[in-house]
Parts: C-alpha cells; sequence; structure tokens
C-alpha cells in the first residue's frame, strides 16, 4: 500500500448500526449522539419485537440517563458504521447471517476480546473495510434495563484489511463523537497481544477461583501457576511478529490491572456467574494455539483454558457446583 494513500469520508447516511446489544454495545450506543445510532439485530432468535431498545446508562460520575435506540430494520439504507459488539464466539455467525444486508463498503469495527475472531473475521471478508478495537472502557449489566460504565478507558482503533486504511481517520472521528477516548492505532495486533497479555493473567484464575480481580493475587492456585503462565507468554510473544516481553515483565503488568482492578468482577467470571459461553477459546485458548503452531509448550495456557471449559459445561448440565477446587 502506497504511505501516500489518500484518506476517504464514512460512506452511507451517517448513522452508526451496532451489531450487538450486551454492556458494550448499549455502552457505545448510550454515548453516541442520539439521532445517529441504531440497533441492527441478530437474524432468527434475538430478532426483537418492538421497535426499540430503552436501559438506564449509569454514568461513571454518577449522572444516570434513559436511552433509547431504535432497531433498524432489515430494509435500511446504508449505515456510515457498523461497531460488532458481540462476543467472540458468537461474532462469526453473527456476520454470516447479517453481513448480506450490508453495503460492501460499510467498515465494521471489531470490539471482541481476545484474538482469534478478528483474523477471522477478516479472512473470511477480506475485501471489506475491517477494522479491530481494542478498549479498557468498563461496563456491565447488574440486571436487565441498567448499563454501567464502571471505569472510564480508553479505545484505539485500527485497520486489519488493506480497503479500511483509508477510512480509519473518518472512523476514529466518528466515535469521538461519543466523547469518550479514541485514537487511531497503527499497530492494532499489537495493541491486542497487550491486552490479551492481561487478560490471559486474570480472567481464567477468577472465574475458576470464583473471586474479584485483586483476590487472585494471594491465593496459592495463582501463585503456583503464574511464573510458569508468564514464562510461557514470553515464549510465544517472541515467535509472534510482535514486541517481546520479559516474563517478570508480564508479571508485573498483569499484578498492576488486578490491583488497579482489585473490586471489578472479570468479564469471564461474570460470564460464568451469568450462565454464557465465556472466551476462553479466545485468551488461553488463543495463546495455547499459537504456541502449538510454533511448537512451544504450553501447559499452564491448556491447563487454565481446559479448567474454564470444564466448569462452564459443570454449570450447563445442571451442577450445583460454582467453585472447584484449584
Ligand atoms: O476482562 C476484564 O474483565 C478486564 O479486561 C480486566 C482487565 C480483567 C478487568 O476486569
Amino acid at each position: 500500500m502506497s504511505g501516500r494513500e489518500e484518506k476517504q469520508p464514512l460512506p452511507g447516511n451517517g448513522v452508526i448500526a451496532i451489531l450487538g446489544a450486551g454492556s458494550l454495545g448499549q455502552l457505545w450506543a448510550g454515548y453516541l449522539p442520539a439521532d445517529k445510532v441504531a440497533f441492527l439485530p441478530r437474524k432468527g432468535s434475538d430478532a426483537p419485537d418492538r421497535d426499540s431498545l430503552s436501559y438506564r446508562l449509569e454514568r461513571v460520575d454518577g449522572s444516570a440517563l434513559s436511552v433509547k435506540i431504535p432497531w433498524l430494520s432489515s430494509s435500511i439504507d446504508q449505515p456510515s458504521l457498523l461497531l460488532v459488539t458481540t462476543k467472540a464466539g458468537d461474532t462469526l455467525r453473527a456476520l454470516e447471517s447479517r453481513l448480506p444486508d450490508i453495503p460492501s463498503g460499510t467498515p465494521l469495527v471489531l470490539f471482541q476480546n481476545g484474538m482469534g475472531s478478528q483474523q477471522a473475521v477478516a479472512e473470511r471478508w477480506p475485501r471489506r473495510p475491517i477494522l479491530a478495537a481494542s478498549t479498557t472502557e468498563g461496563a456491565n449489566r447488574p440486571e436487565p434495563g441498567q448499563t454501567v460504565h464502571a471505569g472510564r478507558g480508553e479505545t484505539w482503533i485500527g485497520a486489519l484489511t488493506d480497503s479500511a486504511r483509508p477510512l480509519l481517520d473518518a472512523v476514529v472521528r466518528a466515535l469521538a463523537s461519543s466523547g469518550l477516548t479514541v485514537h487511531s492505532e497503527a499497530s492494532i495486533y499489537q495493541r491486542l497481544w497487550n491486552k490479551l497479555v492481561i487478560n490471559a493473567g486474570i480472567n481464567a484464575f477468577t472465574a475458576i477461583l470464583n473471586c474479584r480481580n485483586g483476590d487472585i493475587l494471594n491465593h496459592r492456585f495463582y501463585l503456583e501457576h503464574i511464573d510458569g503462565l508468564c514464562a510461557e507468554i514470553a515464549a510465544v510473544l517472541c515467535a509472534e511478529d510482535c514486541q517481546p516481553l520479559a516474563p517478570d515483565t508480564i508479571r508485573e503488568r498483569i499484578e498492576t490491572v488486578a490491583r488497579r482492578t482489585a473490586q471489578n468482577t472479570s468479564s469471564m467470571l461474570g460470564d460464568r456467574q451469568q450462565g454464557r459461553t465465556t472466551e476462553i477459546e479466545f485468551i488461553n485458548g488463543y495463546i495455547a494455539r499459537r504456541g502449538q503452531d510454533h511448537g512451544i509448550e504450553v501447559p499452564v495456557n491448556q491447563m487454565l483454558t481446559e479448567r474454564v471449559k470444564q466448569l462452564s459445561a459443570g454449570a450447563k448440565a445442571g451442577s450445583s457446583t460454582n467453585h472447584i477446587k484449584p
């Protein structure tokens, strides 16, 4: 690609469509200009029977607002942007069913946790303008109809496919109209890896130990495995095309975030508690797969992945156990 490539404006009618009306989708919808945002229903099971979705958004400063976001009908004009805020494991299927209705020039921004789902989407639709976001905004839904912006963060956006590069600045400007902090990122895979490293060292431990982020740090199970985990991650990072990190630096980064978010329920523990499929396959499972591809031994990542999957399978089978002895 030429370094002098023209920057392009967004196509379409100015509307930002959001596929995935979970906490992150509701967070962005609540902050974006109200007349410029709409949810795109998934086909089939969760197609809404009302024409809008209403909820209360509690902002970080304690203020709250009532939000009412329309659902787009299937015969829509071209939206200017499609934000994809589905869970990592649902994303490919949700897009398979919806993208035939979306003009091929509409840029997609993928907000999934972990890694693996972004590459799968970019490989499936290599000609579409596809971007990925890495965000530290925290949101949760303690009960239906209530979305809480739990922690102010920042969002980095980068292009995954060639046709997305000229649109990057316009995408960042459109998302910054929310008032949230948005940056463009030239090395989005590196940014995703940096976040993956943190999630790999916190999420599975919280899900297995059934505890908040800060409580993992003094737990025997965490102390037994964290150095092995960091050594595996460091070896995989070296083999990937990304910035190498020493195992001690990885541990320090993980523990800094665990301390800073000590009172948080991680997204993975939240999924477990609500009986949802976790994103373990896109976090420790992804690192384990990359390690195996490079011929690197990854027993701790494999063990954490298996443990979390066993817990989810146990919960689905109706087990009353909500905590396994590590
Ligand atoms: O997935 C999460 O919950 C968050 O990314 C993190 C950093 C672990 C904080 O809770």
